[in-house]
């Protein structure tokens, strides 16, 4: 029986890739879904460890007047940012920083392989790796949230940035941002043509929203301004039974999140719906949970918040904003955030005052 951890250990002293393919190829036949999105989740999460070590090492040798002892600063991973990759301690522990710039070309290299060979396969198996990744990857979010709210005090030391790691499950996804060109560039709303991943709220903000949401089972979830359905998608994949809408401008971004959640078979609980929401004539209707990420003008944020409000005197409602959309819920309608990563994640609860 092949086991992905000790496949693991082996690639990371590959200097040779030459063979890596082949390697890959034939693991992923023989291990099952779940061990296979560990080794996907674990390859990836130790490269940006690994990028972490090489950092460390670079700002730790440039503080000090003498040499720095490689052995003795990867120990101090071992309780903290490696903790989850127990299986590598005793490996790692006698490895030198050549071999951690080795590892780091193999661990890139693993990663693109893993993911066309995770395409190759039916859209179900797919699905289950996504989600799998998605829970191992919440629990990483968490590990790198609280070590960071514990490292603040030590800031000449490099620290964990998780937050682009995993933007490959896009691939896995399709969210292929290169299709969608948007044409009406002289509209007059806020659209962000070109921007392609920098449209999407990262897996990061939307893991870190949904561990600490604490949905109510089969509560509805509205995303204002979807984009390529990011959101949504992983709200559908970890939580299927919330009804999730996401209402977006533009049809070409709508298209690729509707065909996503057709392939993974998402669309009984997850929908995205071509809408300008700037339009007068449009209701908002009522959910439990709405997601902002920036994205509307000043006009069209007095629309949907007049909606939003009123929608928050009736119902008991969570708001969740990221980046400045949180300017506009400083006000009586709204309690003070709950603030995370910085405050470019908030969740504003609804006064209430009708009900
Ligand atoms: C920054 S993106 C956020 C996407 C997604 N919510 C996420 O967090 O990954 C904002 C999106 O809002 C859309 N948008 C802007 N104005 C809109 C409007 N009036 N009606 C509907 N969508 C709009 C933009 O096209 C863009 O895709």
């Amino acid at each position: 029986m092949i086991e992905y951890k000790t496949e693991l250990k082996k690639i990371i002293s590959l200097v040779d890739l030459s063979g890596l393919e082949d390697q890959i190829n034939s693991i992923s036949k023989l291990i099952n879904e779940k061990d296979l999105a560990n080794f996907f989740v674990d390859s990836i999460y130790l490269q940006s460890v690994i990028q972490l070590i090489i950092d460390d090492f670079w700002i730790q040798s440039k503080n000090s007047e003498t040499e720095i002892q490689f052995r003795y600063l990867i120990k101090n991973f071992f309780n903290a940012e490696l903790k989850p990759l127990l299986y590598l301690h005793a490996d790692l522990a006698t490895a030198s920083i050549d071999d951690m710039h080795i590892a780091a070309k193999a661990l890139a290299a693993t990663e693109k392989l893993l993911i066309k060979s995770i395409k190759s396969k039916p859209s179900e198996f797919q699905k289950k790796i996504l989600q799998i990744s998605l829970h191992q990857m919440s629990e990483l979010y968490e590990l790198e949230h609280q070590l960071n709210v514990k490292q603040k005090t030590t800031p000449e030391r490099a620290k964990l940035s998780l937050y682009r790691s995993f933007d490959a499950l896009d691939q896995i996804l399709e969210l292929n941002y290169l299709l969608n060109e948007v044409a009406l560039i002289d509209q007059k709303e806020r659209l962000y043509e070109g921007a392609g991943v920098g449209v999407q709220s990262s897996y990061a903000t939307t893991l870190i929203a949904l561990r600490y949401l604490n949905l109510t089972k089969a509560s509805k979830f509205i995303d204002l301004g979807s984009g390529y359905g990011r959101v949504g998608l992983v709200v559908g994949l970890m939580r299927p039974d919330i009804q999730f809408t996401g209402y977006e401008f533009v049809k070409e971004r709508v298209d690729i999140a509707n065909k996503a959640c057709t392939r993974l078979n998402l669309d009984k609980h997850v929908s995205f719906v071509t809408q300008d929401l700037s339009l007068a004539n449009f209701k908002i209707p009522q959910a439990d949970t709405y997601y902002i990420f920036d994205a509307f003008t000043d006009a069209s944020y007095v629309t949907i918040m007049d909606q939003l409000q009123e929608i928050a005197q009736v119902k008991k409602i969570v708001a969740v904003t990221k980046g400045n959309a949180k300017l506009w819920f400083k006000n009586k309608y709204w309690t003070e955030p709950q603030e995370f990563n910085d405050g470019n994640l908030c969740f504003f609860r609804s006064r209430g005052s009708r009900n």
